[in-house]
């Protein structure tokens, strides 16, 4: 939940600026504290301080340091308040060594202890800090700095990707377990970061280690050591996403710009056709159940698929959340399919299921990140192509992994007359966006309201529930995705004039009885703003407000199409409230804690 980056440089370039540059592309990682620490003549600099990037920097003058190598930090806070003195990089207590880490040491407590019985003197209320003062104590007894961070990976337990400097050598060693790490080569030098839109602009070839392999990092070579200390040959991959697709482009927002790029994610993601169908003929005759496994929004793409594959291809699907997945596998078998769902491919739930379903059945990964750990782990992996996506919320990769869904079921059940119809996706999506002056309006109505219901049947009831997902994250409304057919066993009894109801409608079997449900929440007063096919009559007529939708999507199609104005409704409820829909609060992109 926290972005970490380092960098050593050829020709005595000053690593703050890039530093700087780099981690500013981490942010949605997290926000609440900044730091960089570089190295100059033998010397340690540090600045670091609590707040977002930009007002730190104005504090600070980030990139006002000397020195051509170094590392830095964005921290979303997890042990120990945000504050100047909790704020990453963290020091040995002779400051020669510098730390940033991302995860959670869960026996720091104990080593905390020790150290502190032997000595040492902790500042901070951090579980990292132990990370530089046992460092410091193996160089102490005359370990170099590899050496150092090798045994002091043996001492800790929990999820790290850690990037050290120290004083005495010229280099930045690193490693992971359970927390994701990348190495760059770039012409300018060599880097190691969270995620790669931290580094786009500077490196392209990008190696990807894995546990507890040493990356060592010097001005003129990268070396990697594998857990017995051997050095390794790693294939290096091109990462083929440009620098401008990790930035705004003129747009006020990450999460606006996204909504707008999901016809050409949704596009993009059509044309990995042929790889998922070497995939289903690996897989088809092999299995009689698939169990989809997922967090979040990724959640909710899942249960779509489940309504799809059972559909199509009859094949039994249940969909369990992946902080539950543990809980859930006494009767898995060879002949079930588990099919993760991740944009980020390094949530910490979703990994821990991952590695549980590896021991007994066949695994799938639909994943937005190439690289990322689940890619590495699943039997099998479908890559989404919706490019970088910053805005904590997610929006286009949700499109992408509802089409790898669709293109999934469709050839499993050998149905590709849906791929007509999934062509035309972009042109309903970009039909949406052409005007968006209705949503603006609504959310201007919709700005104090405190609750928010959202209903929806069949197909368009885990839209329902993404709707409300979003709202909560970004404006923090409360707002609750129901089955419209369950309100009346319960919460119908909320329902008053202040509560305005979200009616998601498109045309198919399910429309009518979508229809009973709007007249009992609009008969106890409720604010409905329906989201619906251009022609429906009835719809327009029983709601206040109504978004209209091109009628040829229908209840399957909806998922891909529906979610959008929701999406926008979030959005612009969130600027009437004067809230970043980037960075909402208490919330990190990838969460690499269970
Ligand atoms: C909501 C959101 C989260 C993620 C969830 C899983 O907008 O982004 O709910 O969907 O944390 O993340 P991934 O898909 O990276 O596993």
């Amino acid at each position: 939940m926290c972005g970490i980056v380092g960098c050593i440089l050829k020709n005595n370039r000053k690593a703050a600026p890039i530093l700087l540059d780099s981690i500013s592309k981490l942010e949605y990682r997290g926000y609440d504290s900044i730091g960089i620490a570089t190295i100059d003549n033998n010397k340690i600099f540090i600045k670091k301080d609590e707040g977002n990037i930009e007002t730190v920097d104005n504090k600070l003058d980030l990139a006002d340091m000397d020195g051509d190598y170094g590392i830095a930090h964005v921290r979303w806070a997890t042990h120990g308040d945000p504050n100047k003195v909790n704020s990453h990089p963290h020091t040995s207590q002779d400051e020669k060594i510098a730390v940033v880490h991302n995860g959670i040491i869960e026996n720091y407590v104990e080593l905390k202890e020790q150290l502190e019985n032997e000595g040492y003197e902790f500042k901070s209320d951090t579980d990292t800090e132990v990370i530089p003062q046992l460092i410091s104590k193996y160089m102490s007894k005359g370990f170099d700095l590899e050496s150092a961070v090798r045994e002091t990976i043996t001492m800790i337990e929990g999820a790290y990707a850690i990037a050290a400097i120290c004083t005495d050598e010229k280099k930045i060693v690193a490693t992971r377990k359970d927390s994701p790490l990348i190495v760059g080569l770039g012409k300018k030098g060599y880097f190691v970061a969270s995620d790669s839109p931290a580094i786009l602009k500077y490196a392209k070839d990008i190696i990807y280690p894995e546990k507890d392999e040493l990356v060592i990092l010097t001005e003129n070579e990268i070396v990697i050591k594998d857990e017995y200390d051997n050095i390794i040959e790693k294939e290096i991959e091109t990462i083929d996403w440009s620098p401008e697709m990790a930035e705004k482009e003129g747009y006020d927002y990450f999460m606006l710009k996204e909504i707008n790029e999901q016809s050409t994610a949704v596009k993009n993601t059509l044309t990995g056709k042929k790889e998922i169908e070497k995939i289903v003929s690996k897989i088809k005759g092999n299995i009689n159940r698939i169990i989809f496994v997922a967090c979040g929004t990724s959640y909710h793409a899942s249960l779509t698929g489940k309504y799809l594959i059972e559909t199509l291809a009859g094949i039994p699907t249940e969909v369990i959340l992946a902080s539950e997945f543990k809980y859930s596998t006494k009767t898995l078998d060879d002949k079930t399919l588990v099919i993760f769902i991740s944009q980020s491919g390094e949530t910490a739930d979703t990994l821990k299921a991952l590695e549980a379903a590896n021991k007994t059945s066949q695994t799938l990964a639909i994943v937005n990140v190439v690289g990322s750990s689940a890619t590495r782990q699943a039997n099998h992996v479908i890559y989404t192509q919706a490019g970088p996506e910053i805005g904590v919320a997610a929006t286009k990769t949700y499109l992408s992994q509802l089409t790898s869904i669709y293109m999934f079921a469709a050839i499993l059940s050998g149905n590709e007359y849906l791929f007509k119809d999934l062509n035309k996706i972009p042109k309903y999506i970009d039909e949406i966006l052409e005007d968006t002056t209705e949503i603006e309006l609504v959310s201007k109505k919709f700005k104090y309201a405190d609750d928010f219901f959202f209903i929806g049947r069949g197909y368009a009831y885990p839209i329902a529930l993404e709707g409300a997902l979003k709202l909560k994250e970004i404006t923090y409304i409360h707002g609750e995705g129901y089955a419209a057919g369950e309100l009346k066993h319960g919460p119908l009894a909320l329902i008053d004039q202040n509560i305005p109801v979200v009616v998601v409608a498109p045309p198919g079997d399910n429309n009518r009885k979508t229809m009973s449900n709007l007249e009992e929440v609009k008969s106890r007063g409720a604010d409905v703003f329906a989201v619906g096919s251009f022609d429906d009559e009835s719809l327009r007529s029983k709601s206040d407000d109504i978004f209209c939708i091109n009628p040829d999507v229908d209840e399957i199609l909806a998922p891909l199409v529906y979610i959008v104005p929701l999406q926008l409704l979030s959005y612009y409820v969130a600027i009437e409230r004067k809230l970043d829909p980037d960075k909402p609060r208490n919330l990190a992109k990838c969460v690499t804690v269970e």
